[in-house]
């Protein structure tokens, strides 16, 4: 009796192995599973096993049609499946297909360079990694100069050298660009920089800036208003009003922060300008001699203007993203939005 429980077994297997269409599946099934078929066949013959043989000739058994079953309930699903796909439903709905789109981060970047690149301005890249010259020493900022303070910088560990860290401001490409290129200069550099600060809604450790820098004969304070304006005109409001204050970077003399009415009320004053009318936009001033000096340029020949604001703050007045934080998420459902 267990002999021809596994026979039956191996011939259901065996079958089942050969079948192609649903149609097959179906012809087994009135074969082995029907009241006449092979399964109750044997069920039936249990009758005449010997009392001490019953319960593991019943147990084969039972294991046999749990088995076939399973098979079965497997093949048949395999082959309903493959028949509906036979036919094309019209009134099914499309499927979306997902386009991937640039980060906000990105097209703002991009906008930017588009704006800036009809003024005459190219775009300029540095390292992330940067040594103390570049970020720091030849931005004007003495050895113990307090405005080291007011960015909390990230020092890279190098075998043998102290000076090695994580750019803390995109001004380090400004040096770059001035050591390496005769004036005229005019570029803008965008780009990522990190500063050792507490992550919350309004600040990560991590950002992104554009630093604009012009040095020729005779640029004046005159050419950075006019500069700003125009970009901000075309970037932000094209009716805005601007309010310059004056301001403090080593290595700019003097220095302006930039003000613009806000886009969004326009200088009524609501959420995103906190209730001021004004939107910060940047810090900017002319080049100090001795940045000019440090890089081989003659600032009796030559002068300039920089400027640099950050980007992530614009990402978020523009599209009321009002935690940094979901910029880096990547989660799909807020960067579809954009
Ligand atoms: N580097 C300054 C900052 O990170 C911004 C700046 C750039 C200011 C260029 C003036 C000129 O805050």
């Amino acid at each position: 009796m267990l002999e021809r429980i596994a026979g039956l077994r191996n011939e259901i297997d065996v079958d089942l192995d050969m079948v192609s269409s649903a149609e097959d599946v179906e012809r087994l099934r009135l074969r082995h599973f029907v009241r006449k078929g092979t399964l109750q066949v044997l069920t039936d013959a249990l009758r005449e096993v010997p009392r001490e043989e019953k319960p593991a000739v019943g147990k084969a058994l039972n294991e046999l049609r749990r088995h076939a079953e399973a098979r079965f309930a497997e093949m048949e699903s395999r082959f309903a499946r493959r028949s509906a796909v036979r036919y094309v439903d019209g009134s099914l709905p499309g499927r979306t297909l997902l386009r991937g789109t640039d980060h906000p981060i990105t097209q703002m970047i991009d906008r930017a360079i588009e704006i800036f690149g009809s003024m005459g301005f190219d775009v300029a890249e540095g390292p992330d990694v940067e040594d103390d010259a570049h970020n720091f020493a030849k931005l004007n900022f003495a050895a113990d100069h307090p405005a080291r303070d007011m960015q909390d910088t990230f020092f890279v560990e190098h075998a043998d050298r102290q000076d090695v860290l994580l750019r803390t401001h995109t001004s380090s490409v400004q040096i770059r660009a001035m050591e390496s290129m005769q004036p005229p200069i005019r570029c803008i550099m965008p780009g990522r920089v990190y500063r050792n600060e507490a992550i919350s809604a309004r600040s990560l450790a991590e950002f992104h800036q554009i630093e604009g820098l012009y040095i020729d004969k005779g640029v004046s304070m005159a050419d950075l208003k006019a500069t700003i304006i125009e970009f901000a005109r075309r970037f932000y409001d094209s009716d805005a009003s601007f309010r310059f204050r004056t301001s403090f970077f080593p290595f700019t003399e003097p220095s302006a922060e930039i003000d613009m009415s806000c886009f969004l009320c326009k200088g009524q004053g609501c959420r995103v300008c906190k209730h001021s009318g004004w939107l910060e936009i940047c810090g900017s001033g002319m080049v100090h001699p001795n940045v000019l000096r440090a890089c081989g340029i003659d600032p009796d020949e030559y002068s300039g203007f920089a400027f640099g604001f950050g980007v992530e703050r614009v990402v978020m007045m523009l599209t009321g993203i009002d935690d940094i934080r979901l910029l880096y998420d990547n989660d799909a459902r807020v960067l579809r939005q954009f």
